[in-house]
């Protein structure tokens, strides 16, 4: 079971223990001199306390795309980019995908422990508890059209989940049924969805299958061909749920805790964070990896055209699966993710059909040729695990408009861990940006005759 509200508070305090607060930076503006703080975190990284900055000097910050701005302190997830590094609550990356399972990482990131036996039951049987979908969530698939993407079905489904499932947020109990009702019903959900836009009937989940196995059974039984599990998939989809659980303030996250900041309820800030991970600049780019390597087999491309496309300044094109705003050196899961290309192309190519082999092979290419070139070197542009995960989802016969959702089931806990964590911050706030106005100064209102 998930935390009582006691443990939740001291966590919560938990965050700003770990700060301290023994530097200043000094800030010289119009001849007059300011102390700004300077905090650091557990792992020595360094921010610029800033709060007080517009109330004593007048002036903001200016960064779009916030990429040198702190928006919170957090206790769940370090990353550090310039070494390769991701943990969970303190545990490397490496250790949980070799270790772990997607339902014990889960209750990692939203809890702050592993769980003992007891609690990793109690947490298996509640998510076979709430697998099943409400029956009339069913016509609400039933009138999207056909071509309809399965991502903006799941954010209008979540949302949706409000109606269904009031949640009483006072109440830590509510929060924690809340959290495992929507981690289960979303893998439930994401393969309904796969089965209405296929015309087949939908599959109910099975008691006696764990969390990635029911998924599998969901989206590949059908009545006239049952499904035969095959554990190495069951592994490989872990691992990838794994890694993709949560990655600190990336784009949806941060749409998550913006959204839950006004204090709207979880199931439209998880909502949120959906539509946000939709775009191929984010969890959109492992299908667009996909569609890129597919497209340098079906035209016929050289890597090296490949290549210079994504280098020329007046074309748009970039080498999808590479670079990262935080990483500049190889993201640590697109090592763990290439292992598990090897792992599934293996058991699902067993008599010569090499398709997936083969974009593998293009993908191995594109990605030992980039790394060579100074271009990429110069700019620290290095495969992401949106490189490799693709190839791994394809050859699981994951369709690929489903690519992204699969990234949405993974990063669900993080999303849930990081929005509680932001709702019980004792010095949240709303979430409310400034910006330095480009516009037309003070104009006066024409009437519609007198307009050019
Ligand atoms: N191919 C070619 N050039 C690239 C690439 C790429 N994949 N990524 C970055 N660059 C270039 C940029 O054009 C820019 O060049 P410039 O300095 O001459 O203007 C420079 O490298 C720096 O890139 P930015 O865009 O400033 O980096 P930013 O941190 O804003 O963007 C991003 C990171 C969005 C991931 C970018 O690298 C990208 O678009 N990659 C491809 C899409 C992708 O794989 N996204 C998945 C990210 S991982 C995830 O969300 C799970």
């Amino acid at each position: 079971m998930l935390p009582g509200k006691a443990e939740v508070s001291t966590s919560q305090l938990h965050i700003y223990e770990e700060i301290s607060m023994t530097q200043h930076a000094t800030l010289t503006i119009d001849g007059k001199t300011f102390q700004l703080p300077v905090i650091t975190g557990s792992e020595g990284e360094r921010a610029i306390d800033i709060r007080a900055l517009r109330r004593e000097t007048g002036l903001i910050t200016f960064d779009p795309g916030f990429g040198s701005t702190g928006s919170c302190a957090s206790a769940i997830t370090f990353m550090d980019g310039e070494r390769g590094i991701l943990r969970y609550r303190g545990i490397p990356i490496e250790q949980l995908a070799e270790k772990s399972t997607f339902v014990e990482t889960a209750y990692l990131l939203i809890t702050g422990k592993l769980p003992n036996r007891e609690e990793l039951t109690r947490t298996s049987v509640m998510l076979n508890d709430f697998s099943l979908l409400h029956e009339d969530l069913k016509f609400f698939y039933q009138n999207y059209p056909s071509k309809a993407h399965p991502m903006g079905i799941l954010s209008a489904m979540v949302n949706t989940m409000r109606s269904f499932y009031p949640e009483l947020i006072d109440l830590e109990e509510d929060i924690s049924r809340t959290f495992l009702r929507l981690i289960s019903k979303v893998r439930t959900m994401a393969a309904m969805a796969y089965k209405i836009s296929r015309g087949h009937k939908t599959v109910y989940p099975r008691p006696n299958y764990s969390y990635g196995a029911n998924f599998l059974h969901m989206m590949f039984d059908n009545p006239v061909i049952p499904y035969e599990m095959d554990y190495d998939l069951v592994q490989a989809l872990n691992v990838f749920w794994i890694l993709h659980a949560d990655h600190e303030q990336n784009c949806s996250t941060a749409a998550v805790r913006v959204v839950g900041s006004g204090k709207v309820n979880v199931y439209a800030a998880i909502s949120a964070g959906i539509s946000a991970l939709w775009g191929p600049l984010h969890g959109g780019a492992n299908q667009a990896v996909i569609q890129m390597l597919e497209q340098i087999q079906n035209e016929g491309l050289t890597i090296p055209q490949v290549i210079a496309r994504a280098k020329a300044k007046d074309d748009p094109f970039k080498l999808m699966g590479f670079g990262h705003r935080v990483y500049k050196t190889y993201d640590p899961r697109a090592r763990i993710m290439k292992k598990m290309c090897d792992l599934v192309l293996k058991k699902q190519r067993p008599n010569g059909n090499n398709e997936g082999d083969t974009l593998l092979d293009i993908a191995m290419e594109l990605e030992h040729t980039a790394l060579e070139d100074p271009y990429f070197q110069e700019k620290n542009l290095y495969p992401n695990v949106d490189f490799y995960s693709g190839i791994v989802l394809r050859a699981m016969g994951i369709p690929t408009n489903m690519f992204t959702v699969m990234f949405a089931i993974g990063r669900l806990p993080g999303w849930l861990a990081q929005w509680q964590e932001d709702y019980h911050d004792p010095m949240g706030k709303i979430s409310r940006p400034r910006q330095i106005y480009t516009g037309e100064p003070l104009t006066d209102y024409v009437p519609i005759d007198e307009r050019e």
